[in-house]
């Protein structure tokens, strides 16, 4: 029998995990060891986004995130750096660009130090993060107002001077939604038409019990990939909880506030009844992952379990929430099993 998911995908596509600052911890041993066993693919979650890796203009901080490099290359790991372009979580000074020539020269030095500095080591870049609004227009941000839309080229181009030979990825949430689709496919062209190498395309799976529908994941793996490029599952965790817009009307944070049990329905433990949903959750979308496995590179979870979520906090502090396959105790859920044996059952 395989030791770890790595082992039973190990033919199909590579495994990663997000961590965080407490998971390059020594100390946290049983974490280290769950990381090594199951995953051969790390992305920081949060150490390499501007504001933590570089937040003043002339200040870079690379303790934390040479750690984790360091981490990764100890154990034979893939690592996705997560991500050199990206409106939140930015640091200050680039919120304060206007003039074209003082963005693109800030953008060289970001690019050019930290992709640099790891060169050879990162595998793959997230060069640009989120850049498209639902509606598939592109977002307002820092980046666009100086330079116009040609700055996700401009990124691309950069990056891959430094270290050519860097796997290049745009990364986006809610890829499944047709506008949005429709809005990724044309950015990604013009990309590609201006000579622009660009590698993959991200689909975070930020996704839930019922949504997206298996029919618009698989729509949607299937036409990126027609553009030529490799399809990577980043960021996936799937939420068990309801979320405010399930709930026309209600001024959730009143709500929730009150004790609202609709809105932290499991705060002690997940029910049986919903650990196996979450199971078949999962069960059916790796299925899916399976069946277009010659399109797929990668499929990273956001967080190792269920503690270390964003998911508990979003959009609305203080939830329980277990949206991963490992529960807060770092031991198996239902839903890891199904994940595992799906493959080495057969
Ligand atoms: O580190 C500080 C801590 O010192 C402070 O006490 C605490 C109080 O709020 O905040 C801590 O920082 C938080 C950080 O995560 C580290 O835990 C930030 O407030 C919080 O905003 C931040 O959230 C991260 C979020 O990106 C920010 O937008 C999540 O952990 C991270 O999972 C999430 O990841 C993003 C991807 O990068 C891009 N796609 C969407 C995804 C989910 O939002």
């Amino acid at each position: 029998k395989p030791n770890g998911l790595k082992e039973v995908y190990k033919n199909n596509f590579l495994i990663g995990v997000a961590i965080n600052a407490n998971q390059i911890n020594e100390k946290n041993e049983v974490q280290n060891a769950l990381i090594k066993t199951e995953f051969n693919s790390i992305t920081p979650e949060n150490i390499m986004k501007s504001l933590l890796i570089h937040p003043k203009k002339d200040t870079f901080n690379f303790e934390l995130s040479d750690k984790l490099v360091g981490l990764a290359e100890k154990n034979n790991m893939h690592i996705q750096g997560h991500t050199l372009v990206w409106h939140s979580q930015l640091s200050p000074f680039f919120k304060e660009i206007k003039d074209s020539t003082e963005m693109v020269n800030e953008l060289k030095n970001h690019i050019n130090t930290i992709v640099g500095r790891y060169k050879g080591k990162i595998d793959a870049w997230d060069v640009v993060n989120e850049a498209l609004n639902d509606d598939g227009t592109l977002r307002k941000t820092a980046f666009l107002d100086a330079l116009g839309e040609d700055y996700l080229s401009l990124a691309f181009d950069l990056t891959k001077k430094v270290d050519p030979d860097a796997e290049l990825y745009y990364n986006d949430y809610s890829m499944t939604i047709p506008a949005k689709r429709a809005g990724a496919i044309k950015m990604i062209k013009r990309i590609q038409e201006l000579g622009t190498k660009i590698d993959g395309i991200g689909m975070q799976g930020h996704w839930d019990l019922n949504t997206p529908s298996i029919e618009e994941i698989e729509k949607s793996i299937v036409e990126y990939a027609e553009l030529g490029i490799k399809v990577a599952i980043t960021e996936l965790d799937v939420s068990v909880i309801p979320m405010p817009w399930d709930f026309s009307g209600a001024d959730v944070n009143v709500k929730f506030e009150s004790g609202d049990p609709t809105m932290n329905p499991y705060p002690e433990k997940l029910p049986d009844s919903i650990q196996v949903k979450l199971a078949e959750r999962y069960e059916a979308i790796f299925k899916l992952f399976l069946k277009h496995e010659d399109k797929i590179s990668r499929v990273t979870f956001w967080g190792v379990n269920d503690g270390d979520s964003w998911k508990n906090d979003w959009p609305i502090n203080g939830r329980t929430n277990y949206p991963l396959l490992f529960d807060r105790n770092n031991e198996k859920k239902k839903a890891y099993y199904s994940v595992f044996n799906l493959k080495s059952d057969s």
